[in-house]
């Protein structure tokens, strides 16, 4: 499974992909309010840091809109995914955007037909929001294996990107169910490092070497 970073936190993108733990980052238009900074400034550092998949959000709500920002955004760096939200406008863009071979990230999705349509209008990722989900009491786990099990009958190549996590529990959840993807934000992939016990044990190991004479 690949682990993906949720931020457009250029310092905590460059703390996991120096960890070598990381695959990719999805951005979407909140965490990229929250820098306060350039969309396209922060893009490139992103991009320059050499992750391999970018994604990142048109803001259109139209489906000329998105294509005429999807286009722009897929021009900007090799590594971009463009994130397209599910709406009727959105299906239509990334049926185009997807003909023309870029890679489209499907957002927003909250159903298995959503998933179901994101997969027929050939988007490169789906992104089931499952935290979203669980707020409102609905297990959004139960959302990311139905559509694995939709994908899997029809041998759909969207892969499912578990997106909205809250906490390392999800990641193993999506990592038993077979998701091809799960994006976190970086206090999340830091609980999945730490251990209480590798802490302790690790402390004990270097007491105890202490006490082996040295010469
Ligand atoms: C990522 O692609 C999504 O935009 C993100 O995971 C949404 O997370 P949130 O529900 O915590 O805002």
């Amino acid at each position: 499974m690949e682990l993906f970073l949720d931020t457009a936190s250029v310092k905590e993108i460059r703390s996991m992909w120096e960890a070598g733990i990381l695959d990719g980052v999805t951005t979407n238009p909140t965490l990229v309010a929250k820098e306060g900074r350039r969309f396209e400034d922060v893009l490139r550092e992103i991009c320059a840091l050499g992750i391999p998949s970018v994604s990142a959000e048109v803001v259109a709500t139209d489906t000329d809109g998105m294509l005429r920002e999807g286009r722009h955004l897929r021009e900007f760096h090799p590594s971009i995914y463009v994130k397209v939200p599910m709406t009727p406008a959105g299906l239509a863009a990334t049926k185009t955007l997807a003909k023309e071979g870029t890679r489209v990230n499907m957002t927003l999705v909250f159903s298995a037909n959503q998933a179901l349509l994101a997969a027929k209008v050939g988007a490169a990722y789906v992104s089931p929001f499952i935290g979203r989900l669980d707020d409102q009491g609905q297990d959004g786990m139960d959302l990311v294996r139905d559509i694995l099990g939709i994908y899997r009958n029809y041998r759909f190549p969207t892969k499912v990107l578990v997106a909205s996590v809250r906490h390392p529990v999800h990641v193993l959840e999506a990592a038993k169910a077979g998701a091809d993807i799960a994006t976190m934000p970086y206090a999340v992939m830091e609980k999945l490092v730490q251990h209480p016990l590798t802490t302790l044990g690790l402390e004990r190991f270097l007491k105890d070497w202490e006490k082996v004479p040295k010469a």
